[in-house]
């Protein structure tokens, strides 16, 4: 189902936010179930936010969910109760909700939640649990022979996250198509002698009158020799003649991130600039034309790689072509040569793509000292091969 007008949403809530129906929480709860089911677990303990805000719509920075086969229940404290209950009297409101407080710590509050809904078999997600509070509910479930029995589980939700479901979709697709609107009010802004940090300020400016809830992630404008530091922090320095200017920036829009760079030159390119930024651009190219149902990941990452090797660049290019976009700004599928947690030298095992998988393409070079180029663009698997969500120009402008 796609989200219905702008504000939609009840009374209490962001009223410019969308949020997605009853009926599409519904069959995110149908799909973790099924996985409870195979692995014998009784419930799931959701500490990870972005897989709270997928399961429940709620967006609040502290909370705990525990999806049962017939509830989900979110723990929140008095900060969020409001809001909460705004949500369950929306078109969004999340089925099966039921609301615990807080009177003491949330380890507390979950583990009254679990004694109370007799669950015996619960797993939790390893990645988003400190040791500290594993001890704490190990040890107490233990002294209070609560007979529940803690299950590490890993990535239940995130791999459901990877295909994004119909009303996901039209926000990553909103998310994108405002992006290159952005793009386009920030290449006024760029000239000689204007500096990095005031580039970035007419971007995040532009993002938040975009309508974006926030910034994906602090936007990247890095000039000169700071263009070969793919991950560069924003500074005050000032363009000069022959610069490479490297422009990195996203926004989250109804929760769904964005992710766009270009480069551009502060006047004419030098020969060695053109070879550069055109070796990167048909890595784009060839990795963005490589996109379809069926091809592991890792051979969309070798298109890219491929054409920088051949270029004599391949040692500039050091970071993965692409990451996952959805609610976290990097997220599966990596579209890389590695995979985390594979050991270097252990077989990398297979990730194929599927329809409705979105992710970035964006390699780059970097050359120490002297700069560097990359080109990134938001890209959704179809079943035919791909679209491409971003649309902004890819050819080297020279400001
Ligand atoms: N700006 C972070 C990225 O492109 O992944
Ligand atoms: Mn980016
Ligand atoms: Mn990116």
């Amino acid at each position: 189902m796609a989200p219905g007008p702008r504000g939609s949403g009840a009374l209490f809530l962001d009223l410019h936010m969308n949020l997605p129906p009853s009926a599409v929480l519904g069959a995110r709860h149908a799909r973790v179930r099924q996985v409870l089911d195979a692995l014998g677990l009784d419930a799931l303990i959701v500490t990870n936010a972005s897989n709270i805000r997928y399961l429940t719509s709620h967006t609040g920075t502290s909370g705990v969910a525990v999806l049962t086969r017939e509830a989900v229940h979110l723990v929140v404290d008095f900060r969020y109760e409001e809001a909460v209950r705004g949500l369950q009297s929306s078109d969004a409101a999340c089925p099966g909700l039921r609301t615990w407080p807080v009177p003491g710590s949330y380890e507390g509050a979950v583990l009254t939640c679990l004694s109370e809904i007799a669950v015996s078999a619960v797993g939790f997600e390893a990645a988003h649990v400190s040791v500290a509070r594993h001890a704490w509910w190990r040890d107490t479930i233990a002294a209070r022979a609560l007979g529940i029995s803690l299950r590490s589980t890993g990535s239940i939700v995130e791999r459901l996250r990877v295909i994004k479901d119909t009303w996901e979709l039209v926000a990553l697709r909103e998310s994108a198509s405002r992006l290159t609107a952005v793009a386009g009010t920030v290449l006024g802004a760029i000239r000689l002698g204007t500096t990095e940090r005031e580039v970035a300020g007419v971007l995040e400016g532009a993002i938040r009158q975009a309508g974006y809830e926030r910034l994906a992630f602090d936007t990247i404008v890095a000039s000169g020799p700071h263009s070969a530091l793919p991950h560069y922090r924003t500074g005050d320095r000032r363009f000069a003649s022959g610069d490479f200017v490297v422009l990195d920036f996203g926004g989250i829009l109804d929760g769904y991130c964005s992710d766009l760079t270009r480069t551009v030159c502060i006047g004419p390119p030098s020969g060695e600039a053109r070879r550069v930024y055109s070796a990167v651009q048909d890595a784009q190219r060839a990795a963005i034309a490589a996109v379809r149902p069926g091809i592991d990941a890792s051979a969309v990452d070798a298109a890219a790689r491929c054409v920088l090797d051949a270029r004599g660049l391949g040692e500039a290019f050091g970071h993965g072509t692409g990451h996952g976009l959805g609610l976290d700004v990097h997220e599966d599928p990596r579209i890389t040569r590695h995979r985390p947690g594979i050991a270097p030298g252990e077989t990398i095992p297979s990730l194929l793509l599927e329809a409705g998988m979105v992710f970035t393409i964006e390699p780059g070079a970097y050359l120490a000292g002297w700069g560097g180029v990359r080109i990134e663009d938001d890209v959704l698997v179809t079943e035919e091969g791909y679209e491409v969500l971003t649309s902004v120009p890819r050819e080297l402008l020279s400001l």
